[in-house]
């Protein structure tokens, strides 16, 4: 992969990066389209990146659709699915750290989550050194995160938010979704227009609200509500299945 990609750039030839974990859905498509505009070859990753998981279970139950990934990502104008089986050797001793953006929020609730993203995204980096990397804002603080070690590390690649998509009941799609059942898929329905109804109360107000709204909601059981840089974050357990999501927040 490197060789090809080594070779596409020496031809004068943009490399775009969608990282992801698999389970492709219409959230990474539109990543991937988008991709498509920013360069003239787009390589899609798909590696479940072990150091990233706080649980075991969680990791072990992270879904996996390979034959479907190959359509989605060609369909959306793919040229290359990249699916490592290992990207850390046995004796693998080097991390990448980013020590301010990753505090907090998921940070907080996630221990060493974001230093195994972090990593995994530099080996990705490293791999292909494309141009350009195109990340979801759903996960606006892995966003943060990306950015911050781009700058420091001083690494040529364009870090580029997408808008988070969303289904119909404003759900913000995910691969985690998929593990919903009906019941539980409904009410991460509810979740996701109580986040959306508490951000338009504005920055000073959008906590409580989002906490009062969530009370009455029995099944949704909040992690952390957070308003930072204009942004309502938050995260929540519905059942066994984590969510997160985020919507700007006026100053109302
Ligand atoms: O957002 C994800 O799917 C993952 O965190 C990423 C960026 C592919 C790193 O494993």
């Amino acid at each position: 992969m490197q060789k090809a990609s080594l070779q596409w750039r020496r031809s004068g030839k943009r490399v775009v990066l969608v990282p992801t974990m698999g389970a492709l859905h219409e959230g990474h498509a539109a990543l991937i389209r988008r991709a498509k505009q920013l360069g003239d070859r787009v390589v899609v990753s798909s590696y479940v990146n072990p150091t990233q998981f706080n649980q075991n279970k969680d990791y072990r139950r992270y879904p996996k659709r390979p034959s479907q990934d190959a359509k989605i990502a060609k369909a959306a104008g793919a040229d290359v699915l990249f699916r490592p089986a290992q990207l850390y050797a046995p004796d693998a001793s080097t991390w990448v750290v980013e020590m301010d953006q990753s505090k907090g929020r998921c940070g907080k609730h996630r221990p060493n989550h974001f230093r195994g993203v972090a990593t995994v995204v530099t080996k990705l980096f490293g791999i292909l050194q494309p141009d350009v990397a195109v990340f979801g804002e759903k996960d606006l603080q892995q966003c943060e995160v990306v950015e911050r070690l781009a700058r420091d590390l001083f690494l040529p690649i364009r870090v580029v938010r997408h808008p988070t998509v969303r289904e119909k009941d404003g759900l913000a799609m995910s691969s985690r979704n998929l593990r919903l059942n009906p019941h539980q898929r409904e009410l991460a329905g509810f979740w996701a227009l109580s986040v959306r109804a508490a951000a338009r109360k504005g920055a000073a107000g959008a906590r409580a609200h989002l906490k009062k709204l969530l009370r009455r909601l029995k099944g949704v059981r909040l992690e952390y509500v957070e308003v930072t840089g204009g942004y309502l974050c938050a995260a929540a357990w519905v059942g066994p299945v984590r969510l997160i999501d985020n919507r700007k927040c006026g100053m109302k």
